[in-house]
């Protein structure tokens, strides 16, 4: 295993589907799996595949463990706009999940450096995360990992940027509402996850999927890391990928898969 598996899809629905499909089958093979959750627009649709996995074909959650990889400094997580929320609302509340193995970052913490050394020590403990999902920003960061975070670190405080605080304004009603300051999982957190899932869709996501793949790994673009992670797989819509200049390749990688590889 190696490499980054860039795989192209028509569309967001059926690259969602695709990579709920990855993780329902890592669940059903192993029921106490630990997955790491995004959030963002770009898994809503994939976590609604896995709501509706749940209550189609049972999928079952219960002894799975969860870490998500973000959460705002100084928001309680009660505000419609915590990831606290954004994980009740869109995926935890509607399949069955146990409240003590979901751990999300604690943003009210009083000592906020231990608070993230507690985190990074419940991962382990846990025996590590076998799938991280993981969207992408405009600029490149995965997590709230921005533009020049160390390639190799761990959970903590970051600053965001202007672009990344002008991105989340809606969810807040006005960009001057959205905290300066996160905790997030290390871009080194995420590099020991055993399988990356990438999932990038649109036009606005077209360059950083281009630089993240094909560019340099530097840490100007945060993703660009996940071309040393020893399982990333991309899932791109045709907007997404619009700017790669080996999709002919990848296609071609994807398409004679042998049959026992396939998804
Ligand atoms: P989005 O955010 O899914 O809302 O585009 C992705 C990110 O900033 O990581």
């Amino acid at each position: 295993m190696g490499a980054m598996e860039v795989i192209i899809q028509p569309d967001m629905r059926q690259a969602s589907l695709l990579g709920a499909r990855i993780i329902a089958r890592l669940v059903r093979e192993k029921p106490d799996a630990v997955l790491g959750f995004a959030t963002g627009k770009t898994p809503l649709l994939l976590y609604q595949f896995l709501v509706q996995m749940h209550r189609e074909q049972g999928l079952d959650f219960s002894r799975v463990t969860s870490f998500n990889l973000d959460e705002y400094i100084g928001l309680d997580p009660s505000h419609p706009a915590s990831f606290h929320s954004y994980m009740w609302q869109n995926l935890f509340g509607h399949i069955t999940i146990r409240a003590d193995k979901v751990h999300i970052p604690n943003g009210m913490a009083s000592d906020i450096p231990a608070a993230c050394c507690e985190f990074e020590e419940t991962i382990k403990s846990s025996g590590g995360i076998d799938i991280q999902i993981l969207g992408i920003g405009r600029d490149g960061h995965i997590g709230f990992n921005e533009p020049s975070s160390s390639l190799t670190s761990r959970t903590r405080i970051k600053t965001l940027t202007a672009e990344t605080r002008r991105d989340h304004g809606k969810e807040f009603g006005a960009d001057e509402k959205v905290p300066f300051h996160v905790i997030t999982m290390g871009l080194g957190t995420i590099m020991e996850a055993r399988t990356c899932l990438l999932l990038a869709f649109g036009k606005k996501k077209a360059r950083p999927i281009a630089q993240t793949i094909e560019g340099s790994i530097t840490a100007m673009v945060p993703a660009s890391i996940l071309q040393l992670h020893q399982r990333a797989i991309v899932l791109l819509d045709e907007e997404a990928a619009s700017e790669l200049k080996k999709t002919d390749y990848y296609r071609w990688v994807y398409d004679h898969k042998p049959v026992w590889q396939k998804y």
